[in-house]
């Protein structure tokens, strides 16, 4: 049976040729070489899943090591059109890393590509220099290291670059990878057997050209509309596979999703609309499982959901689908949201589809609480601080500012912070579309989103936060750790593109 989605392909060319003439018109950075003859590659097959390695670094004396390479690579996914990419220890992607708390890690990033780049550990509490930022950058041919102690909770961070102004681009060409912090204690009755019963999802959309390229391919520059928008693609990848099939155990399987795509958000479920649970977010577990048939990820976001495929039929298959039309009116406003969306952001498309295998596994349900999560409340604050996110006039900014080279930042969005201190963000949008702030370092509690409490969904601890059009959202942060006065943490828009024009800022932990 085919997998292939209701997606309105043709409908998209016609979208995309279109665009491309906007883009002419207002064309501020170069066009997309996609633009005026590059054609989208047809509906390509979908593929079988992989399970990325996993990484458990080797241990030398008190520290456990993991050896990553940035290289280069190429991947057939247009039949005869292969295309260029990077990877991690890999053509595309890179390995899982597992992590346990209380132990300390070291990393090891060799750049073997022609280029200048970082590797940013994101979801990690460690010291600023560590971080993997703009200001740790990795020249070719160069081994840079980052150790740090894993002080947090059992949670699914992830890696990525963060080269200055190219951050889309190398994320793009396929560097990113996840990240597992383990804590026996906190996973008490969950699934946990790598690549069994529990499995990454790394979802990525990519426009795939008729030749193999695409926009951000050597050479191409995505167009000013694409930078404003963010690049959403046509074809749907995860872990690095076009639309893949996967058999699992009938019984309870962990998924651990990533929204690794540079701009596009997912409102995830199921085609035959069946419930699950979800169990953790950015900063790891809830208070309790969230039965529900909904997930709704931005860029940058994880969610964990456990999925019982007990009562399927030995070879059913069930599509895992973005429901994205669901919520497309609240994370797109107006004319200019209308604008800066795509066809796909008003349907429903298919991303893998799951498939029951003859094994049946005997996971039991999951308890029916874990561990609470104590409230942090607005009398912790010390101060509130307005984060106003805005577009306009070919611009993305935040408090009126963008950050647009490395040690030169607007005062508006470049702040010195007291370790020990909690702070109150609040955070504005009045642009037409959802921006996701993604803060370093810090894992946050949403104190309230336009005066009212956070749904289940997003009352665990965060780092990233969708922040929709016209909403105010309040954030309590507890700054914590060692200070530096020469390296920052950043903050930035989680839609890589935005994050490349200088939505973006930073601040320094300091006594
Ligand atoms: Cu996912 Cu500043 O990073
Ligand atoms: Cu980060
Ligand atoms: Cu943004």
């Amino acid at each position: 049976m085919s997998s292939r989605s209701s997606r309105p392909l043709t409908f998209d060319r016609r979208r995309f040729l279109e665009l491309c003439g906007a883009a002419a018109t207002a064309s501020l950075l170069p066009l997309a070489s996609g633009c005026g003859g590059d054609e989208l590659a047809p509906p390509l097959d979908p593929g079988t899943f992989t399970v990325p390695p996993l990484l458990d670094g080797e241990i030398d004396g008190a520290v456990r090591v993991f050896r990553l390479d940035l290289q280069e690579g190429e991947v057939e996914w247009v039949p005869g059109a292969p295309t260029a990419t990077y990877g991690v220890n890999g053509a595309y992607l890179g390995p899982t890393l597992r992590f346990r708390r209380g132990e300390r890690v070291r990393l090891e990033v060799t750049n073997s590509l022609g280029e200048t780049t970082t590797l940013h550990w994101h979801g990690l509490q460690l010291p600023a220099r560590a971080d993997g930022g703009p200001y740790q950058t990795i020249a070719p041919g160069t081994t840079w290291t980052s150790e740090y102690d894993v002080v947090q909770r059992a949670m699914t961070a992830w890696y990525h670059p963060h080269q200055m102004h190219l951050t889309a681009r190398h994320v793009y060409m396929g560097m990113a990878g996840m990240i597992l912090v383990d804590d026996p204690a906190d996973q008490v009755g969950l699934p946990s057997s790598y690549g069994v019963d529990d499995l990454p999802l790394v979802i990525q959309d990519r426009r795939l050209l008729a030749d193999g390229t695409h926009p951000y391919s050597a050479g191409k520059t995505p167009s000013m509309h694409d930078h404003m928008a963010g690049l959403r693609g046509e074809t749907m990848l995860v872990n690095g596979v076009i639309e893949p099939r996967r058999v699992v155990p009938r019984g309870r399987v962990r998924l651990r999703i990533l929204n690794g795509s540079n701009a596009r958000n997912y409102h995830l479920g199921f085609s035959d609309d069946r419930a699950f649970l979800h169990i953790a977010s950015d900063g790891g577990l809830l208070a309790a499982p969230l039965a529900t048939n909904r997930v709704l990820l931005a860029p940058g976001e994880r969610a964990e959901i456990l999925v019982d495929f007990g009562g399927d039929a030995v070879g059913a298959g069930v599509q895992l689908q973005s429901y994205s039309g669901e919520v497309f009116a609240s994370l797109f406003t107006g004319m200019m949201g209308a604008n800066l969306s795509d066809s796909l952001d008003r349907a429903t498309f298919d991303i893998m589809t799951f498939e029951a295998g003859p094994e049946a596994t005997a996971t039991a349900p999951p308890p029916a609480a874990f561990e609470p999560i104590v409230r942090m409340s607005e009398a912790d604050a010390v101060r509130t601080r307005p984060i106003a996110l805005t577009m306009s006039g070919g611009t993305v900014s935040i408090n009126g500012e963008q950050m647009t080279e490395l040690g030169s930042v607007p005062a508006a969005i470049n702040f010195q912070i007291r370790s020990g201190e909690t702070e109150l963000w609040q955070v504005t949008n009045s642009s037409g579309m959802a921006h996701p702030l993604h803060v370093h370092n810090r894992h946050f509690q949403i104190l309230d989103i336009d005066g009212a409490a956070p749904p289940p969904a997003l009352a665990g601890w965060k780092d990233t936060v969708l922040v929709r059009p016209g909403r105010v959202v309040r954030l309590l942060l507890r700054f914590e750790g060692p200070t530096d006065l020469q390296f920052p943490y950043m903050f930035h828009c989680h839609i890589l593109e935005h994050e490349d024009m200088g939505m973006m800022g930073q601040f320094y932990l300091v006594d």
